[in-house]
């Protein structure tokens, strides 16, 4: 069996099927990894195992479920700080629900800290809302091709005192990734600390976040189990002690002290000072699980074969008539994102039939990340459409489809998907694509 089969088997998901509204059975083909991953067996294992030999809560039990769920907890931290080259002596690991929940966490952080935050235009919501709560946000600017205007970023840290340089280090929309050490050394250079969102790149490319001292390290780091073969519900921020140490706790609750009178509180030290209330204790070890199988896959095989796959289709999907791709990325320099349209269809109908018709799992919408998308499409009446929003009328919003890859992907997979596309963009060519009730069925807005 090859490495990529035997990777394939271990995913129940993909002799999963499913039955269309025609009747017609389709195994499905998924290809919405950037959205969410499944779990493999070796996950699911110990997230069963918990469930049915140590489920206890952690920290405050005198007793063997306890202690043993705690170590097994406490464990995790080492393993996502290896997955990711962090110096332990110097940070801490935070779990959390979701990157959204990390990052919030993160903006709160440096909340207190003078200075603008510098937020990048291709943002998911997660990395740029959550800053615009909490002090003022300047904007780097995209190019046309959908990626980042470095000239920009200096320009911005030189003119204004900003505390943080908010980036992803791949784009949900078009995985576009950013020279991050570039991007570290210059925030560094005028004073600034760099969070990076790691949702996307996590489980498809390796990252490290380098040593504290070093010029390109970064500072804070973001991301999600659900996106890297592990169940919903986990998440972590990487940060440094010191920032912790000063500043107000984020949840304050139980074990969030070290006592409390009626009048006052004295605060718990580290990790325990922010995160208050129980954790989701078998999807952090369940997270743990999937780190761990993934560095025994390798994250150099995992990019390897998942850059094989961008490189051998999205050209070919370029290539149809009537497609247009978003963004204009080197394949070296982004994930096995590939965001599209079909000219003259929506894309929540073209994602719709891509389901119905061929068993194929994509997205569609906005993304989460209005800015970015909107200048992609050269979507020159933004503001135009958000007053419209606002005013509660029915608009068409703009989008694409998007098709990501991941560890399991197999070039039947990825050729299936440019078969349906070519096809559908010759129907919607010839004008024949679509029937008035499967507009009306599928055509839902989405954001
Ligand atoms: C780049 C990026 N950042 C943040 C998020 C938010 O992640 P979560 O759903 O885990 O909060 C996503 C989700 O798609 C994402 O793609």
């Amino acid at each position: 069996m090859s490495t990529l089969d035997s990777i394939r088997d271990l995913f129940p998901i993909t002799r999963q099927c499913f039955v269309n509204s025609n009747g017609t059975t389709h195994t499905i083909t998924y290809l919405d990894h950037g959205a969410s991953t499944h779990p493999p067996t070796v996950v699911l294992d110990s997230y069963r195992d918990f469930l049915e030999r140590y489920y206890a809560n952690i920290h405050r039990g005198n007793h063997y479920l306890s202690q043993r769920a705690s170590d097994l907890y406490d464990s995790v931290a080492g393993v996502v700080m290896d997955f990711i080259g962090g110096d332990a002596s110097r940070n801490s690991v935070l779990f959390s629900g979701n990157t959204t929940s990390a990052l919030d966490m993160a903006s709160f952080l440096m909340q207190e800290k003078e200075g603008a935050t510098l937020v990048s235009s291709m943002e998911h919501h997660s990395n740029d809302l959550p800053h615009r709560r909490r002090g003022p946000v300047l904007r780097i600017e995209v190019l046309d091709d959908g990626t980042l205007d470095y000239d920009d970023l200096e320009t911005k840290l030189r003119n204004n005192r900003v505390k943080l340089v908010a980036i992803t280090a791949a784009s949900n929309v078009t995985g576009y990734m950013p020279d991050l050490k570039r991007i570290a050394r210059l925030a560094h250079r005028f004073g600034a600390k760099v969070l990076v969102d790691a949702a996307q790149i996590l489980a498809h490319h390796t990252i490290e976040i380098g040593g504290n001292d070093a010029d390109d390290h970064i500072d804070m780091l973001a991301a999600a189990g659900h996106k890297a073969y592990a169940p919903f519900g986990t998440a972590f921020l990487i940060a440094p002690n010191d920032l912790l140490a000063g500043s107000e706790p984020y949840i304050p609750g139980g074990g969030t002290v070290k006592f409390v009178t009626d009048q006052t509180i004295v605060w718990a030290e580290g990790v325990d000072r922010h995160t208050g209330g129980t954790p989701n204790i078998p999807g952090v070890i369940a997270l743990g699980e999937a780190l761990k199988w993934l560095s025994s896959v390798g994250m150099d095989w995992v990019r390897a074969h998942e850059l094989e796959l961008l490189k051998g289709f999205e050209n070919r999907l370029r290539a149809i008539p009537g497609v247009t791709m978003l963004g204009d990325i080197a394949p070296e320099k982004k994930l096995g994102v590939m965001p599209f349209n079909i000219e003259g269809v929506h894309h929540d109908t073209v994602s719709a039939i891509l389901n119905n018709e061929y068993g194929i799992a994509t997205r569609n919408g906005c993304f989460c990340a209005h800015p970015y998308l909107t200048r992609l499409l050269s979507c020159t009446d933004a503001e135009a459409v958000r007053s419209k929003v606002e005013a509660g009328e029915d608009v068409v919003l703009p989008g694409a489809v998007r098709a990501t890859i991941g560890i399991y992907n197999n070039e039947e997979d990825l050729e299936k998907l440019v078969r349906a596309v070519a096809e559908l963009a010759a129907q919607a060519q010839g004008g024949s694509l679509v029937d008035e009730s499967v507009a009306k069925v599928i055509c839902r807005e989405t954001l």
